[in-house]
């Protein structure tokens, strides 16, 4: 089953929408295999965004996700790496649609709320850099019958 790395940004963190971020995957019926509220340090963040480090706004980038707490998790689910962007809405919250995660929560580029991979790749690492392998839990749900 496939696996996505999601995170509150400090503005949702602030903002006190950790809660409604979760229940909207968990309604979608995507399982959480691990989550924790953290404080990125400026390594982590640097690495994180290392793809990015040539663009004009990585300081901007480092600064604010090191700018307070952060809620790091762990997704599964079928396809849940295109469906979480999806749900997520465009990187720019005014141009994201009302009914996603951005376009209904954000306003700006910088803050827009909530991070998630990618591709497979980029979740296979960003998993990797914010959980040792033993925060992540493995289980099995009766309701997964009702979804697959
Ligand atoms: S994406 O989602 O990776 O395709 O978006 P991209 O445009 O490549 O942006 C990469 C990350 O940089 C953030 N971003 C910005 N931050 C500050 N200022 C400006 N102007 C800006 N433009 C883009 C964007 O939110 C992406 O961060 P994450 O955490 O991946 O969403």
């Amino acid at each position: 089953m496939e696996r996505t790395f999601l995170m509150v940004k400090p503005d949702g963190v602030q903002r006190g929408v950790i809660g409604d971020i979760v229940a909207r995957f968990e309604r979608k019926g995507f399982q959480l295999v691990g989550a924790k509220l953290m404080q990125v340090s400026r390594e982590l963040a640097e690495q994180h965004y290392a793809e990015h480090k040539e663009r004009p706004f990585f300081g901007e980038l480092v600064e604010f996700i090191t700018s307070g707490p952060v809620f790091a998790m762990v997704w599964e689910g079928e396809n849940v790496i295109a469906t979480a962007r999806q749900m997520m809405g465009k990187t720019n919250p005014q141009e994201a649609l009302p009914g996603t995660i951005r376009g209904d929560f954000g306003l700006t580029v910088g803050k827009n709320i909530i991070h998630g991979s990618d591709s497979k790749e980029s979740a296979a690492r960003e998993i990797q850099l914010f959980f040792k392998e033993e925060e992540l839990v493995s289980y099995s749900k009766l309701m997964n019958e009702w979804i697959y």
